[in-house]
């Protein structure tokens, strides 16, 4: 049976991209079928008919899985803001079982589907919904990117107060080192472990300079079943 996972962050800009990219390299190396899917994606150019994304781009060539752009990106929008005002601005509904469809879809052509969830954890998509009620209908379980920067504790705690409060199942958390001459980054990392009630999947490390192929050998292996020796 097909496997997913709901990656969100602490933020915009946080890692998730760069955490799921390792993630699918990962699993691409034990020999699984993989795609990577970004539902809504805010910012980009159409590039000979088809809406471009950095994120969409960097999920799809980790990818080992061909998979139609239009399943692997539902929603795409030019310019780089809130995809509920982009979505207005367009004449667009973001509509949730969509999603839900193509995710359907996907998880019967990949062992493993790694959703990227868009900007910080409860994100608007129209007028009623947001990536958490995205989170909730895709049911999958949500592993959380905290980038760690000044601030991160409390955006840590927050979203892992929302993500719990929504009933989600957790797979667990990353700390991305963002910038490793923190201050009192392992100090941090430290009262994150502490506090949540979630799993750490481990310490990305800083990669500088930027790689399409980041070094994954750091997720804890026993976190994901795919990933264990049988
Ligand atoms: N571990 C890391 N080492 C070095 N640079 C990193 C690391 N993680 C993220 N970055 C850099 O930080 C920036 C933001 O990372 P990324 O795009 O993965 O974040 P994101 O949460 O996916 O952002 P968005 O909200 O735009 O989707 C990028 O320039 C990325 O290269
Ligand atoms: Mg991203």
């Amino acid at each position: 049976m097909s496997q997913g996972y709901f990656v969100v962050g602490t933020d915009t800009g946080v890692g998730k991209t760069t955490v799921a990219v390792a993630l699918i390299n990962a699993l691409c190396q034990r020999g699984l079928r993989v795609v990577g899917m970004k539902p809504v994606a805010a910012g980009g150019e159409m590039v000979n008919g088809v809406w471009r994304n950095e994120d969409v781009a960097a999920l799809a060539t980790a990818s080992n899985t061909e998979a139609d752009f239009r399943l692997v990106n539902p929603y795409a929008f030019a310019l780089p803001i809130a995809p509920h005002i982009a979505a207005k601005q367009t004449g667009v509904v973001i509509d949730i079982p969509t999603i839900r469809s193509a995710y359907d879809v996907l998880s019967r052509t990949a062992d493993v589907v790694v959703v990227e969830s868009v900007g910080g954890f409860c994100v608007p998509l129209g007028r009623d919904i947001d990536t958490a009620d995205l989170a909730v209908a895709l049911g999958l379980p949500v592993m959380m990117v905290v980038g760690m920067r000044l601030g991160c504790l409390s955006h840590a705690l927050l979203t892992a107060e929302a993500i719990e409060r929504r009933g989600l199942v957790w797979a667990g958390w990353v700390a991305n080192v963002l910038d490793p001459a923190m201050p009192a980054l392992n100090e941090n990392i430290a009262a994150l472990q502490e506090r949540l009630g979630a799993e750490c999947l481990g310490i990305m490390p800083n990669i500088r300079p930027h790689s399409a192929h980041p070094e994954c050998s750091w997720l804890v292996p026993d976190a994901f079943p795919q990933l264990v020796n049988k």
